[in-house]
């Protein structure tokens, strides 16, 4: 059990650190791996109870290693501390399998009061060299952590969070409000589907400004086609005869397709054009 743990942990560090050429350079020259095989053994000893000598076993491994596992902190498969030195895991931190710290990182506490103040990391998660991690903050699955930011949030999943205090730049997914769809959308579709108007990749957390404008024409010209609508009823129920022969635009999505193969064909026409006269010269 133990050696299929050290086997793992060893294979581990070659999918994470391009400069592990041997099994046995890796066995002997990462103290990150060493720092972690020790906890193994002061947690066990922390969990028997024997709070000192798994506390005195792991300044041992800090001497050694650089790095300080709180033996209380618990610490799933596969973890990996690349270079070590300058880590700090508190008491009651908890990481999952599969994730990643660089040097000087600090899963840390900001409140004396005993009970849960260290961060939780789920599985597969990435922090950069130098980062710090403070409070009882969960930090979501394969997220990742750029060096030397300082997260005092809660951070979702997928993200990348970068800066003082840490920010969210890659990977959010758009909130509730943002997807959420309105009448007014609804409308604004069917009335682009009748002029042909696809603003394809253009969504509210990523307007195009002429995507846009040519929304808010699109809900003029629905708020007028109601008017019109209403006015002739009204006409209509007045004992006149209006509206019967006004033209219907409804457009299918074949005649567009038909319109960008004919456009596509006579752009490739004037393409070719230009490479015959080119060569005639
Ligand atoms: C954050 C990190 C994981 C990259 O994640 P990513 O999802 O690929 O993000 P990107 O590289 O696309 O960067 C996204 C943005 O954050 C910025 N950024 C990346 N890392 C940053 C950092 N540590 N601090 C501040 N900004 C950072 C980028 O410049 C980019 O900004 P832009 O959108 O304005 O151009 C990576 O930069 C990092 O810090 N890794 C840690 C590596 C490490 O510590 N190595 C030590 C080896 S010894």
């Amino acid at each position: 059990m133990l050696f299929r743990g050290i086997r793992e942990d060893i294979a581990s560090v070659y999918q994470r650190d391009p400069a592990a050429r041997h099994f046995f350079e890796v066995l002997t020259n990462y103290p990150g791996l060493h720092a972690i095989w020790i906890h193994r053994i002061s947690h066990r000893l922390w969990r028997w109870r024997l709070r000192w000598l798994a506390r005195w076993i792991s300044t041992i491994s800090r001497w050694f290693t650089g790095v300080e596992i709180h033996p209380g902190a618990k610490i799933g498969r596969r973890f990996f501390i690349d270079h070590g030195m300058g880590v700090v895991i508190g008491e009651t931190a908890e990481i999952g399998d599969d994730c990643t710290l660089y040097h000087g990182v600090t899963l840390g506490g900001t409140s004396w009061k005993s009970g849960k103040r260290h961060p939780t990391l789920a599985n597969g998660v990435v922090v950069g060299a130098g980062a710090k991690i403070l409070g009882p903050l969960l930090i979501g699955e394969n997220a990742r952590i750029g060096s030397n930011s300082v997260v005092v949030r809660d951070v979702p999943e997928g993200v990348t969070v970068v800066g003082i205090p840490g920010r969210i730049v890659a990977g959010a997914k758009p909130s509730a409000e943002i997807t959420a769809r309105t009448e007014k959308d609804d409308a604004r579709e069917a009335i682009a589907k009748k002029y042909g108007f696809d603003a394809y990749a253009v969504s509210k957390d990523n307007p195009d400004p002429v995507a846009m404008s040519i929304g808010r024409m699109l809900d003029h010209m629905h708020m007028l086609d109601n008017r019109v609508v209403e006015m002739c009823k009204a006409i209509n129920s007045m004992g006149g005869n209006v509206c019967s022969d006004v033209p219907k635009i409804e457009l299918e999505h074949e005649d567009f397709v038909q319109a960008e193969q004919e456009a596509a064909k006579s752009r490739n026409d004037v393409n070719q054009e230009q490479t015959n006269k080119v060569g005639k010269r």
